[in-house]
C-alpha cells in the first residue's frame, strides 16, 4: 500500500518541472483572442468579481457561478498583455500573469465551493481573498502600465 501511495505521489509531482516551462506566451496563446485591450479585459474582471460579490451577498448561487465563469474562461486581449509595459518591465509582468492566472482561479474555486455549500460566510471570506489578489497585482503593476494602444507620432 505504501509503495502504491508513494508511486501515486511521484506521479502527481512529475508534472511540476513541466510547469516551470510554462510561459506567458503559451498561456496567452491557449486563450481565445477577443476584440478588446488588456484594460478592457480588466473591466470584465471588475464585472466578474462584482457579480460574485453580489451573488454571495444576496445568496444567489447562479450569479456566483456566472461571475466565476468569466474568471475561468476569460479571453486574451487583442495584443500581447505585456505590450502595455516598458521593455524592462515585461519579463516581470509575464511572470505575474502566469502566477496570478492560477491564483485567481484558485480563489474563485473557493468562492464557488463555499456558495455551493451555502456557506455564505466562507464565501464572503473567499471573495475578500480574491479581491486581495487583484489588489496585490495592482499595487505592483497598475501604475507601470503605459497608455495602450501607443500613439505613434
Ligand atoms: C497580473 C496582474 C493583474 C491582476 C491579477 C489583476 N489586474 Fe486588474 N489591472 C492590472 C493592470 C496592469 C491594470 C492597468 C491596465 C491599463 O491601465 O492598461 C489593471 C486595471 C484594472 C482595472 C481598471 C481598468 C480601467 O479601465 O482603468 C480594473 C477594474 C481591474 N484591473 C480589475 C481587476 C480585478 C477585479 C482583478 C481580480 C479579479 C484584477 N484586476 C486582477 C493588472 C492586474
Amino acid at each position: 500500500m505504501k509503495k502504491i501511495a508513494a508511486a501515486l505521489i511521484v506521479t502527481a509531482l512529475l508534472p511540476l518541472p513541466m510547469q516551470a516551462q510554462e510561459t506567458a506566451e503559451k498561456l496567452v496563446a491557449s486563450m481565445r483572442k477577443a476584440e478588446m485591450t488588456y484594460k478592457e479585459l480588466m473591466t470584465l474582471m471588475g464585472k466578474s468579481i462584482g457579480m460574485m460579490q453580489e451573488g454571495v451577498v444576496t445568496q444567489n448561487r447562479e450569479l456566483v457561478e456566472q461571475g466565476a465563469n468569466i474568471i475561468y474562461t476569460h479571453p486574451a486581449p487583442n495584443h500581447q498583455p505585456w505590450d502595455i509595459m516598458k521593455p524592462e518591465d515585461q519579463a516581470g509582468f509575464k511572470q505575474a500573469l502566469l502566477t496570478y492566472d492560477k491564483v485567481l482561479d484558485e480563489n474563485t474555486n473557493e468562492i464557488v465551493k463555499a456558495s455551493r455549500q451555502r456557506d455564505w460566510l466562507s464565501a464572503a471570506g473567499a471573495v475578500a481573498q480574491l479581491q486581495t489578489s487583484c489588489v496585490s497585482c495592482h499595487l505592483q503593476w497598475k501604475d507601470k502600465a503605459q497608455k495602450w494602444p501607443l500613439t505613434v507620432k
